[in-house]
């Protein structure tokens, strides 16, 4: 029986470790994590991570052919193949720090395979890292064991949370890079025998190792780069009248641009997009290309701007203050039926609403008042760096208050902001939330959820995203002569 570790119980490695052991029961899959923790949770009925269809998946292969253990180095040194999935996030201090990939978790992790390892190994990078990893881990493995044959393989992970189960269940491509040798095509060929377990071959891609390396970086520039190109034609709709869903309804209708990720927002976030932008202008600076790595920057900027540009609506339209107000925050999550709150665009708008001094109540389903508090008082980039949390400072924690229920969130609101398309808030009462506000009632929805005909009617001033302003919603102050 073929057997797979996979270092890293995350987001990726719980999910993607649970299919391969559902699609092949003639395979083994152990889970390994140093968070005893999360490893228990794995091994309960309340999973770390909320995933829709995740629970119905492990229930079915837990205790048969797939297990989560926190033995990490007996499980390494049992397995033919050995996938690291563990964190990448970008570096705080040093060198390349606020935007190079920060590979501690990675290196650690490599040396350690090295040490325990008695037998050959095929060695694949799940994690997301810069062009070029492989090489430096290959470098560590041969070097600290003379004995055993490592082949590297990168197989990027292209699962989105929220819809992890199904893109695992058919992806778009599964792309394995690997070296152009005989041993390195006999590994590529192993692994591909793992997917072709219910992958069809031909959505199986093999390459070189650089270009299966790069083209991860790329596929999430090019993602968020087409959300910042629609944000950044949200701020020309508002200005001009237009409306930015029915703009992108027409431009998707090109078959070469096509439909998806062209809906205007708060901004994006997550653990992967801004990280991995970061990551390539880095590598882009290093290797001489100016130009190249500025281009990839304004996506990100760009984001910024659109997470700024909202807390300014806000504000401006709340007769320029908010300070003592009651603002409803509902969503946190980065992206709906997700609990992850990393780069969650909610983290920026709430600091610009607490900065002019607002007081903010939180609801969603998914993310406890806990996550919420630590979010709030982190810095930025430290999310991924557990060492450096910090409790957040008792005035910040008095004008925080998290809630389980819109109502009560909204109850007594001068203006709620819609951060998360969760579902359930198409649904909500909106006569009764306009009912139990302050008046006038203000909605700014960064989501473009709510039905702003239907809303102004209730009475509300209401601001969408890239939708024509209300003409209470007051223009943002023009930005000063350069
Ligand atoms: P995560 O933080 O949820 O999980 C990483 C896990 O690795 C943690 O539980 C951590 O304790 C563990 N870990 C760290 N060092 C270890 C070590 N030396 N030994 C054993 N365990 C160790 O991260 P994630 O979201 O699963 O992401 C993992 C990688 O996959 C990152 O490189 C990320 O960029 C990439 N990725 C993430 C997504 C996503 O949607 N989250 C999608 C595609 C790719
Ligand atoms: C992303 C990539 O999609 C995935 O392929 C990669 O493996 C990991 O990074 P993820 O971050 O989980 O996945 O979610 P995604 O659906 O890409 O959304 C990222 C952010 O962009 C969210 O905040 C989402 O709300 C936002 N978004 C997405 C928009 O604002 N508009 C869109 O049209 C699409």
């Amino acid at each position: 029986m073929v057997k797979i570790c996979c270092i890293g119980a995350g987001y990726v490695g719980g999910p993607t470790m649970a299919m391969i052991a559902l699609k092949c029961p003639d395979i083994e899959v152990v889970v390994v994590d140093i968070a005893v923790a999360r490893i228990n949770a794995w091994n309960s009925d309340r999973l770390p991570i909320f995933e829709p269809g995740l629970d119905e998946v492990v229930k079915a292969c837990r205790g048969r052919n797939l297990f989560f253990s926190a033995d990490v180095e007996k499980h390494v040194a049992a397995a033919d193949i050995v996938f690291v999935s563990v964190n990448t996030p970008t570096k705080t201090r040093g060198l390349g720090a606020g935007k190079a990939a920060d590979l501690t978790y990675w290196e650690s992790a490599a040396r350690m395979i090295a040490d325990v390892s008695k037998s050959d190994k095929i060695v694949v990078e799940k994690s997301t890292v810069p062009v070029k990893t492989a090489e430096a881990i290959e470098k560590i493995l041969t070097h600290n064991n003379k004995g055993i044959n490592f082949q590297i393989l990168s197989n990027p992970e292209f699962l989105a949370e929220g819809t992890a189960i199904e893109d695992l269940a058919k992806p778009d491509r599964v792309l394995i890079g690997g070296r152009e040798t005989p041993e390195g095509r006999k590994a590529v060929e192993a692994l591909k025998a793992v997917y072709a377990h219910w992958v069809p071959e031909e959505n199986i891609i093999t390459m070189n190792l650089w270009s299966a390396e790069i083209s991860k970086l790329a596929a999430n520039a090019i993602l968020a780069q087409r959300i910042s190109s629609i944000n950044a034609m949200s701020a020309l709709c508002e200005a001009t009248g237009a409306d930015v869903a029915e703009v992108a309804y027409a431009v998707g209708k090109d078959s070469r641009i096509g439909p998806k990720f062209l809906n205007a927002s708060v901004g994006f976030g997550g653990s992967c997009f801004q990280k991995d932008i970061l990551n390539l202008v880095y590598i882009c600076e290093c290797n001489g290309l100016t130009e190249v790595a500025n281009y990839w920057k304004q996506v990100v900027q760009i984001n910024d701007y659109q997470k700024s540009r909202f807390v300014k609506r806000v504000v401006s339209s709340m007769f320029n203050t908010v300070s003592g107000k009651k603002i409803a925050v509902l969503g946190f999550a980065f992206k709906k039926d997700t609990g992850d709150t990393r780069e969650t665009a909610a983290i920026d708008v709430c600091h610009g609403l607490l900065g002019d001094n607002a007081k903010i109540s939180v609801y969603d389903p998914q993310v406890t008042a806990d996550q919420i508090m630590r979010d709030l008082a982190m810095n930025k980039f430290d999310w991924d760096h557990p060492q450096h949390l910090q409790p957040m400072s008792p005035t910040a924690t008095k004008q925080v208050d998290v809630v389980w229920d819109a109502y009560e969130a909204t109850k007594g609101a001068h203006g709620v902001c819609i951060l998360t398309e969760w579902d359930e808030f198409k649904k909500l009462d909106y006569k009764r939330i306009y009912d139990g506000m302050q008046k006038p009632a203000f909605i700014f929805d960064g989501r473009n959820v709510i039905n702003v005909d239907e809303l102004r009617k209730i009475g509300f001033v209401v601001y969408s995203v890239g939708k024509p302003l209300d003409p209470w919603v007051k223009d943002l102050p023009a930005a000063p002569p350069s």
